[in-house]
């Protein structure tokens, strides 16, 4: 099996995801194309390693990186952070074509894609994702964004990085439930458009698990799950009817993150959210009992959750009718009507709902 593998992203402004060990010479090839060119390494606390190893290829390269630290997780999605780099670049005298890299897990990238849309009206970003959820979803799509204190991602931008760059050996030192909660998107892709995902995952889930000891398979599982997220925003860069797809079992995710004031990981509460579809889809007459029990078992197979707390009905239907895909107090969903077959459900009785919830909980 190849060790590379490189994912087309059509559109506007179409770029490459590459995948594979030769993620950094890239890096330097890219930026060393313009000599002398200024890059910003938004690079995650705990990923200075990586970031040191890129900015070390940068300057054999003829660049020269600027390294910015930034505060993990989310706290690094933050209108002071954002200030800290505008400042830097500033101070540096960051021109159009200069360059934004981003390193770490999602909410780097996030605020690395929106740094880079907001200088200057938009310099280029190279995305350097080192968690599975950002490589196969945040750094892959072009919404950047920061956070508020009246909620998440409610600042941002649609900013396409030029280049997408990531070893899946970077991957190896994410705690095993976090990679497991980025496989959850994985699977996602599988049930919507790649069923061999699946197969995949069904065959060793032991092995879907470990990026370090079955490397060959987790290549073949993020650029499956890339090429298929790829595929949709090709179509749809800005969020219509296509991308929504993409937000399978993301409804009743949110309303669990939501109740559980976003203490559960994403990828957790989508699997319990999928779950929860496919028996909504299933009393809709839409998939059969095998497709809705494979959610559970596909699921339950590499540790992710696919129960919630019971007694809690009335208010995570309360925060799903808030929800922004919903229309008045009718709710729709994205359900499947077989596997790889994606479609919308609009208007479920209320009967249907609450029997899907006492199936999940
Ligand atoms: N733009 C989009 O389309 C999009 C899509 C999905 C999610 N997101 C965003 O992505 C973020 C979630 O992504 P995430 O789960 O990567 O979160 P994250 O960036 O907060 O990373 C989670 C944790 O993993 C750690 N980590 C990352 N890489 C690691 C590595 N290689 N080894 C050890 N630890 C590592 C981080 O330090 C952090 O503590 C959220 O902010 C979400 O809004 C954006």
């Amino acid at each position: 099996m190849s060790t590379h593998r490189t994912i087309a992203v059509g559109g506007s402004q179409p770029y490459a995801v590459r995948i594979g060990a030769d993620a950094l010479t890239r890096l330097g090839e890219h930026a060393g194309a313009v000599p002398g060119r200024k890059v910003l390494l938004v690079h995650q606390s705990g990923r200075e390693p990586l970031a040191e190893e890129a900015a070390a290829t940068l300057r054999a390269a003829g660049a020269t990186p600027v390294l910015a630290a930034v505060p993990d997780a989310e706290a690094a999605k933050d209108v002071g952070v954002l200030a800290d780099l505008w400042r830097r670049l500033g101070q540096e005298g960051f021109t159009r074509s200069d360059l934004v890299v981003g390193i770490g897990g999602g909410a780097t990238t996030d605020l690395a894609g929106f740094v880079a849309a907001s200088w200057l009206r938009g310099v280029d970003v190279v995305q350097l994702p080192t968690s599975l959820l950002a490589v196969v979803d945040a750094a892959v799509g072009g919404k950047t964004g920061i956070n508020t204190a009246e909620g998440k991602n409610l600042v941002g931008a649609f900013h396409p990085p030029v280049e997408v760059l990531c070893d899946p050996a970077w991957l190896g030192t994410q705690p095993r439930a976090d990679y497991a909660s980025g496989l959850a998107e994985v699977i996602k892709c599988g049930f919507i458009a790649d069923p061999t995902i699946l197969d995949l995952v069904e065959a060793d889930p032991a092995a879907a698990t470990d990026p370090t000891g079955h490397p060959a398979l987790a290549l073949d599982l993020i650029a499956r799950a890339v090429q298929v997220k790829a595929d949709v925003v090709a179509a749809d860069l800005t969020e219509s009817s296509l991308r929504e797809i993409l937000n399978y079992g993301h409804t009743f995710a949110h309303a669990i993150e939501q109740v559980e004031h976003y203490t559960w990981r994403h990828g957790d509460a989508v699997a319990v959210g999928m779950t929860y579809v496919a028996e909504l889809a299933r009393r809709a007459g839409r998939i059969d009992t095998d497709l809705a029990e494979r959610h559970r078992r596909v699921l339950t197979s590499v540790g992710l959750p696919t129960a919630y707390l019971p007694g809690r009905w009335e208010e995570l239907r309360a925060v799903m009718g808030r929800d922004k895909k919903s229309r008045g107090s009718t709710l729709r969903f994205v359900v499947l009507e077989g596997l790889g077959r994606p479609a919308r459900l609009e208007g479920p009785t209320e009967e249907q709902l609450q029997e899907a919830y006492a199936a999940v909980s």
